[in-house]
């Protein structure tokens, strides 16, 4: 399956980050969000983003204009019917992913491969939903996808080896590299980094140091370009939880619970960078740690 068209379902951090990156490897790309204020934003975003890029001479102005000029953008899903490869990046719930395969595959070409982003859900369950559990796959970029290297490719246990194969042409041809993981909960990176920030958690829940001395630790000490919690902040500590909960329950090991610190900053609102505070407060013109 050659692939020339590519519609993004979702707006949001990670929907307008890959967005970015495929309009900007020639892919004519179609963005959709229920929300027309939000493809506004995510223009915006994507714009600034490449502007960043421009300014450090990573691209021209001439690759930026061309990029911008192949997104388009649509809060009807129905209109993303002609992509040849289709990425949810919507909200983190399986009903609402869910319910968008099930909109969308009536309008879809019967060679259209469907992915999803999510970063902890069942390929192999999303798939099932579908008519076409064989051409499904879990398709998991890092943030910020512009600057991040890696994409996880997680294939359902229905995935043909040709829809695995036309995806690690894509991933090439955006200049980043993939890493094939089985279907697990929160296949490798979450696997292994939610339970490292849930760690740093219960390390500031416990008084053993404080959000700076533990973020400090862990870039000097261990070369980390973020310490565990601002990475949380950035994560978004609703998504950070909402993973550690599909490693608890899909596991079943009491080494995956989540600190109930975590749950209890989630549950006043303060979700990181995206409500302006976390373990963070991003109000003033420097953060300033919250414990
Ligand atoms: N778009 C385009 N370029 C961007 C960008 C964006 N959104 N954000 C940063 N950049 C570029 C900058 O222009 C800069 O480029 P040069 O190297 O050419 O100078 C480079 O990235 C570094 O940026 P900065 O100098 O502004 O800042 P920094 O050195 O502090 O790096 C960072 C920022 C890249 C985010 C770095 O802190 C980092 O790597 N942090 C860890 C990120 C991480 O772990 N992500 C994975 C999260 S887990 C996940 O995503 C999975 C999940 O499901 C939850």
């Amino acid at each position: 399956m050659d692939v020339k068209t590519v519609g993004v379902v979702g707006a949001g951090q990670m929907g307008n980050g890959i967005a970015h990156v495929f309009a900007l490897a020639g892919y004519e790309v179609t963005l959709n969000d229920i929300s027309a204020d939000a493809l506004d934003r995510a223009l915006g975003i994507i714009g600034k983003n490449l502007d960043r890029q421009v300014s450090r001479e990573k691209i021209t102005e001439a690759e930026k204009q061309a990029a911008l000029g192949r997104i388009s953008t649509t809060t009807v899903l129905t209109d993303l019917g002609s992509s040849d490869l289709i990425i949810e990046a919507a909200t983190e719930r399986e009903t609402v992913k869910t319910a968008i395969f099930e909109d969308l595959q009536p309008h879809l070409k019967p060679t259209t491969i469907l992915t999803s982003n999510t970063s902890s859900i069942s390929i192999t369950r999303l798939a099932s939903r579908t008519d076409r559990p064989e051409k499904f796959m879990g398709f998991h970029f890092m943030n910020p996808v512009p600057v991040m290297q890696l994409v996880e490719l997680i294939r359902g246990i229905a995935t043909d080896e040709e829809t695995y194969h036309s995806l690690l042409k894509v991933v090439e041809s955006l200049g980043k590299t993939a890493a094939s993981a089985e279907d697990f909960p929160a296949f490798i990176v979450n696997r292994i980094l939610m339970p490292m920030i849930n760690e740093a958690v219960y390390t500031l829940y416990e008084g053993v140091g404080s959000v700076r001395s533990i973020d400090e630790s862990m870039k000097l000490g261990a070369n980390h370009p973020m310490g565990p919690l601002e990475l949380a902040d950035f994560i978004g500590l609703d998504t950070c939880l909402a993973i550690m909960n599909v490693l608890h329950e899909g596991l079943a090991d009491t080494k995956y619970r989540p600190c109930p610190l975590l749950t209890k900053y989630v549950e006043a609102g303060w979700l990181g960078r995206k409500t302006n505070r976390g373990f963070y407060d991003y109000r003033g013109e420097t953060p300033v740690p919250t414990r």
